[in-house]
């Protein structure tokens, strides 16, 4: 029996189309999944769409539809955006879908009568951008520094999920990377947070201030907290019913991936929720940097926001999957830009990849007889242990190190020539050669799985393909 490997993505708001920020953290997931898969993983990967909430009520509102319709419109988006990026999902959740409403209540049910779920009187700062509560000495100018909006106060009865007693656990958890949180400088945040005092958490709105939700089944003049609801599409991405003694076969996550502004709930509220449900912890949370534009967050009001719809017309998918790993950094921020992607891509997929293919492929097609069958390698250790550790962008500069060794084989070793005075040792080199780009797409595959396949193909066809990528001005 295969190995389980179970990775998530965040479930994305579904208030508005995809940008780039949310390719970065699905293609990274993807690029995990098909290295699991390679090493002969059963992997479940699941993505999904966040569906209720005020952020998606106000934005209903404002363009005058109904929040159903809506999220059907932007849903569709993302999931045909994952299909034009070739993500290998295996299941896709949302959180409006029959199944997982029944659940959720179900869950809140089984706290409520715990009594971890409790009345009482929530009071805090809201910040609806990010549908969080937010404290006050994390306010710039009294706004929140992530949307620049004023949050809402907020003085409410309603009803509190119990945390505070959870605080000593965590913390152990953690500590001991019994769950582990990647890189270790967000774990130490994560810790150092969670050192002062955890707070019970407010997880229901008033039904006249917050109608899109599902509503609470011992209160139905409440409607459950975004994150409560959005947390449980780990678990109900399988179908499952909410039931805690019937828990998926693929449970806990052994991955999930997550921007740094979302991890600190999914640090303490989600493993909270799962404390209460007695289950297990997932056991890796990798905690991924922003994708800046001109060095800022990007926004509409900016007009700096980068589309990779856009990207993905003019390019071609792997282009922008191949953009997200190598050129921006594994733990930390990084930019994109429609400038710096064009020059990127001449460079190092026109020029590099795709004209060492044509080459190599020219003089094989010229040289050799027959197509050499080329044999799956050993991966070197080093590219393995980038690929395990998350380090993507490394696995890829490892990758185009051996581009540039190839290029300067063929330079060095000038085969176009030596085939008219010696067409034996031409011939050995060509096939060296094609051996060597054999292995560049195997490495390539979880990265450019469809460029990965092309190179491939004419390997075994031994024709030079169509060109990979064409130049750009
Ligand atoms: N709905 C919640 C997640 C619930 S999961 C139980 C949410 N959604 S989101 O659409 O705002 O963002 C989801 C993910 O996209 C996060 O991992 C976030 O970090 C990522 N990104 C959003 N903007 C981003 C960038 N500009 N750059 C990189 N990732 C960013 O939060």
């Amino acid at each position: 029996m295969k190995d389980k490997f179970y990775i998530t993505t965040p479930i994305y708001y579904a208030n508005a189309s995809p940008h780039i920020g949310h390719a970065y953290t699905t293609i990274k997931a993807d690029v995990l999944t098909r290295w699991k898969k390679s090493l002969g993983k059963e992997v479940f990967f699941s993505v999904g769409m966040d569906e209720h909430g005020l952020k998606i009520q106000d934005k209903a509102l404002e363009i005058g539809k109904e929040p159903q319709q809506l999220v059907d419109e932007v849903s569709s988006e993302f999931k045909k955006l994952w299909e034009d990026l070739d993500i290998d999902y295996t299941g896709f959740v949302r959180t409006t879908d029959a199944k997982h409403k029944e659940a959720v209540r179900k869950v809140l049910t089984f706290f409520y009568d715990k009594g971890a779920i409790y009345k009482g009187v929530y009071k805090g700062l809201y910040c609806v951008g990010c549908e969080q509560f937010i404290a006050k000495s994390q306010l710039i100018d009294g706004k929140c520094p992530d949307h620049g909006k004023v949050p809402e106060i907020f003085e409410e009865e309603n009803y509190l999920l119990a945390m505070k007693a959870l605080q000593p656990e965590l913390v152990k958890k953690i500590e001991s990377d019994e769950l582990q949180i990647t890189p270790s400088k967000r774990k130490n945040e994560v810790l150092s947070f969670l050192k002062q005092e955890l707070q019970d958490i407010s997880i229901s709105r008033p039904k006249e201030k917050v109608s899109w939700g599902i509503a609470l089944p011992f209160d139905e003049g409440h409607v459950s907290y975004v994150w409560f609801d959005a947390f449980l599409n780990y678990l109900t991405v399988f179908g499952w019913d909410g039931d805690n003694e019937k828990i998926p076969e693929f449970f806990p996550p052994d991955a999930q991936f997550v921007g740094k502004d979302i991890l600190r709930v999914h640090s303490t509220i989600w493993p909270a929720i799962l404390l209460h449900l007695g289950l297990f912890l997932p056991k890796e949370i990798y905690a991924h940097g922003l994708i800046l534009s001109g060095g800022k967050k990007m926004s509409k009001t900016l007009g700096n926001v980068v589309d990779p719809k856009k990207l993905i017309d003019e390019y071609g998918k792997d282009a922008v999957r191949y953009y997200l790993m190598r050129h921006t950094p594994s733990f930390e921020d990084g930019e994109i830009s429609y400038e710096r992607f064009r020059e990127v891509y001449n460079a190092d997929l026109a020029n590099g990849l795709g004209n060492l293919t044509s080459r190599i492929l020219k003089m094989s097609e010229s040289y050799l007889d027959e197509p050499i069958e080329p044999q799956l390698g050993d991966l070197d250790s080093k590219y393995k242990e980038y690929m395990e550790n998350y380090e993507f962008n490394k696995a890829m500069d490892f990758i185009w190190e051996k581009i540039g060794a190839l290029d300067l084989k063929i330079q060095e070793t000038q085969p176009f020539k030596l085939i008219k005075t010696d067409e034996k040792q031409a011939k050995k080199i060509v096939t060296e050669l094609v051996k060597g780009l054999f292995s560049t797409a195997q490495r390539l595959e979880p990265f450019m799985p469809a460029t990965a396949e092309r190179i491939k193909q004419a390997i075994t066809a031994n024709k030079m393909p169509e060109p990979l990528f064409l130049r750009k001005n």
